[in-house]
Parts: structure tokens; C-alpha cells; sequence
């Protein structure tokens, strides 16, 4: 299917046969070959998971697509990558960032609903204190762990303090509520329009949800939170609700991420209790085109990556890329922003929401600090904070907007050339 995948997760060759897993560039949704089935062992009697699905024929035989924590049964007999691999692929990542000029980035951990908590907590010791001890990172990171670790993030916090150094700071902890569009399992009030009756995934019990979130937000630690659908994102902020009603009012900078689809209304909540809304531009490439399929046009154009709305309603809107469900690159995620069109198209989908460049820059820049609790340190150049910036090629923006790639002359960390 055209939709599925576009990166090999994970191949383990014999001498015969290869099984073969396909993983969507979303991470919700994976393509398991015949022999990788088997292996698994998922056939017709195996349910489907809590949290996930199994797709089947109308014989109940799976067809081979996992979606969201159904993709465990074949995460658990994938190999582990080794530690080398890991501490490498945190090097390449870095440069790449530089590369396409970002010096800090939010990183979630590699957890997906389906997968181990505790593989993000491998990666914390293994990759980011090795780095550090070696004096290798070349970006600054704020880190994210699953949310049902909040103990031990709690604990480290108290033991090794906010931040590590310049280079590691401890941001929280995070949780998935619904799944993706793209996998069909974001958690909508109506069905989606191609899979008649089905309304999407909700990933976690709101009480659980509830109870974790209070008592993180108790210990001190930023909460983030994946909801896509407009379900999703009302049963998010009224939780936020009551987590305020019950603990009283500080400033937590609760963390929507994508807060892609929202019921009419929903963007100006955002604003009550200063949460953040934590959208990734560049993923309206991806659903520009198909949102109108999957969820009806009517639907799609009134609820889809408000930011103009987010704004006007007093969020704090921070963008980010996700990496790499869509490409790092800000200036391209600014002028999409602006744009709102799909290479090739002569209107902007939802014109209506695109934003000014000043608004752009800073949900790039100060307010993507402000949503991790660095902008005391970063965000903007001024007496006081990191020396992290970006060198292009012109001041006007209209001067290059046209002709993104390539723009980004040299990054500064910490003062320092770092690229090229
Ligand atoms: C969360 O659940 C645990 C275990 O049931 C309970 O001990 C704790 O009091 C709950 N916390 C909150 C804030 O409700
Ligand atoms: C937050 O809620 C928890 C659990 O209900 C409670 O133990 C704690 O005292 C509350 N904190 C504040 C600041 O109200």
C-alpha cells in the first residue's frame, strides 16, 4: 500500500528467506513480511493487543499491518542495535541537525507505544553519558522519558540536578494518548471516512493517565503528551483541567505534542492554563493531501494545524520536526508555515492559518525554549545566554525563500563554529 512505510526497520538475513519489517515513517503503524509474522508468532487466533491492532482480512487472517501496540509482538523478537550503533547514530544525528542548523533539540526517547520504556534509559546511560563524558555532544539536548518511569526521573533530577551541564538538560516526562492520521489512529469524535465506524485508537486510560500526570506534575517534572485526534486533544485539556483544579496553579508548561486536529473551540483553551501547543509544521506536507480522504474536507479544513488560532487564542506555540518523521530543518518548517502549500500547488490549504515570519521565527527559536524551560538560556541572542545561532546568506527573507536548501552558511554552538 502507497501509504505504508519508507524506512527498513529492521532485516535479519538466513541463508533462504528474510524477514522483513517495515516500519511508517510516523512509527505507528509497520508492515511485517510472512516469515516475520511467524516468527512473531501472529496468526488468526492471536488478539489484538490493548492499545493496538492487528489489521485483518475478512477471514480474520492478518495481513501483515501492525498498528500502534500491536507492533510489540514484533518489536520483541527484533535484535537489539548495539551500543556502538547507537553512540554513532547520535554523532550522525548531531551533524545532520547542524547541518540544517538547529543547535538544541527535544529528544523523547526512542519509546513508541508498543516498545520498552526502558530502551530510552539504555540510551540516557549508554549513548547521552558516554557523549558527555567524552566530550563529544555537539547539540544541546532536553531529554524526555516515558512517563510511567517518572520515579526515576524524579530521582535523577534530585540526584544530578536540571541540568547535567550546558549540554544535557532533563526535561520530563511524556505519554502517547492516540496514535497517527496517517495510521489511522488518531482518536477523532466521528469515524473516519475510509474505515467506516472506526473512530480511531485511545492508547491510555484517562484515570491512569490522571494519576501519572499528578503525580509527575507533583514531583516537579514538565509533562508532555502525544494527542492528534480532536478527541484527544479535549480529553488532554480537560485533563489539564483538573489537574490544575486539584493542584493548584504554577507554571508547568504542559506540553500538547502535534495538537494536530482540534473541535471548534478547542484552540483557545490552549491559552487558559498556558499550555503549549507543540506542532511540527513540515507534517502538513504529509497530510495536506490526504486529510480531506481520511477525515472529509469539512472536517479536515476546520480542524487541521490551527496556528494562527493556537495563537490568537493565547497558546504558546512552539514548533519542532519531529525528526524524522519529517525532515529537521527549520527554515523549510518556517516557510511552511507561512505557506501552507505542497510543492506543486497554487493555493495554501487553510489560508487563513498561515502565519506572519515573525510569528514563525519565534515559535522556532524562543518559544521551542520557553516549551522546554531553557529560555532562560537560549531562544534569543542576547547578553546572558549561549552564543547558539545561524549564519545565512541574506536578511531579507524573500531573498532566499524560494531556494531553502543549502541556506544555512555555517551554526554556532556556545560561540563556536560548529558547521560546516
Ligand atoms: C495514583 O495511584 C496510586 C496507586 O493506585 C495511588 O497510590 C496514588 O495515590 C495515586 N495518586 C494520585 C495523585 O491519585
Ligand atoms: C497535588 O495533588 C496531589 C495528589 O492529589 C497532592 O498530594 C498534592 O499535595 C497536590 N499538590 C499541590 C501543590 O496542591
Amino acid at each position: 500500500e502507497e501509504e505504508v512505510g519508507t524506512m527498513i526497520f529492521g532485516v535479519v538475513k538466513s541463508p533462504l528467506l528474510l524477514e522483513v519489517w517495515l516500519s511508517r515513517m510516523d512509527g505507528h503503524m509497520g508492515l511485517a513480511n510472512s516469515l516475520a509474522m511467524k516468527i512473531a508468532g501472529i496468526d488468526k487466533n492471536t488478539n489484538d493487543p490493548v492499545g493496538g491492532t492487528i489489521v485483518r482480512t475478512t477471514e480474520r487472517e492478518p495481513t501483515g499491518l501492525l498498528v500502534d501496540a500491536a507492533m510489540k509482538l514484533v518489536f520483541n523478537v527484533i535484535p537489539e542495535v548495539s551500543v556502538n550503533d547507537r553512540r554513532e547514530a547520535l554523532l550522525t544525528a548531531s551533524r545532520h541537525a547542524l547541518m540544517r542548523g538547529v543547535t538544541t533539540v527535544v529528544d523523547v526517547g526512542s519509546y513508541v507505544p508498543g516498545t520498552s520504556e526502558e530502551q530510552t534509559w539504555q540510551d540516557f546511560s549508554d549513548v547521552y553519558e558516554w557523549a558527555h563524558s567524552m566530550g563529544k555532544m555537539m547539540i544541546r539536548v532536553c531529554l524526555f522519558f516515558p512517563m510511567p518511569t517518572w520515579p526515576r526521573v524524579s530521582d535523577l533530577i534530585h540526584e544530578r540536578g536540571r541540568s547535567l551541564s550546558g549540554w544535557i538538560h532533563l526535561g520530563g516526562v511524556k505519554a502517547f494518548l492516540d496514535g497517527s492520521l496517517g495510521s489511522s489512529s488518531a482518536w477523532f469524535y466521528e469515524p473516519y471516512e475510509d474505515v467506516p465506524g472506526d473512530y480511531g485508537l485511545q492508547l491510555l486510560d484517562m484515570d491512569v493517565l490522571l494519576n501519572a500526570t499528578l503525580e509527575s506534575d507533583k514531583s516537579g517534572l514538565q509533562v508532555a503528551i502525544h494527542a492528534i485526534g480532536d478527541k484527544a486533544n479535549d480529553m488532554l485539556l480537560d485533563m489539564f483541567d483538573k489537574v490544575v483544579s486539584l493542584n493548584g496553579t504554577k507554571d508547568r508548561r504542559f506540553r500538547i505534542e502535534h495538537a494536530q486536529h482540534l473541535s471548534p473551540g478547542a484552540a483557545t483553551r490552549f491559552g487558559e492554563h498556558g499550555i503549549i501547543a507543540s506542532v511540527q509544521p513540515d507534517h502538513l506536507l504529509d497530510d495536506a493531501d490526504s486529510a480531506g480522504r481520511k477525515i472529509g474536507v469539512e472536517r479536515a479544513e476546520r480542524s487541521s494545524y490551527l496556528f494562527r488560532s493556537l495563537l490568537a487564542g493565547g497558546a504558546h506555540l512552539a514548533f519542532g520536526s519531529d525528526w524524522p518523521v519529517s525532515d529537521i530543518y527549520p527554515l523549510q518548517a518556517i516557510r511552511t508555515a507561512m505557506s501552507r502549500k505542497l510543492p506543486g500547488w497554487e493555493a495554501p490549504w487553510i489560508s487563513a492559518e498561515r502565519l506572519p515570519l515573525d510569528d514563525s521565527l519565534k515559535a522556532h527559536t524562543i518559544s521551542a525554549a520557553y516549551a522546554c524551560f531553557l529560555d532562560h538560556v537560549l531562544g534569543s541572542l542576547v547578553e546572558g545566554k549561549y552564543a547558539d545561532f545561524v549564519v545565512l546568506p541574506s536578511t531579507s527573507w524573500r531573498e532566499f525563500a524560494d531556494d531553502i536548501p543549502g541556506h544555512v552558511l555555517a551554526t554556532y554552538v556556545n560561540g563556536k563554529q560548529a558547521y560546516p
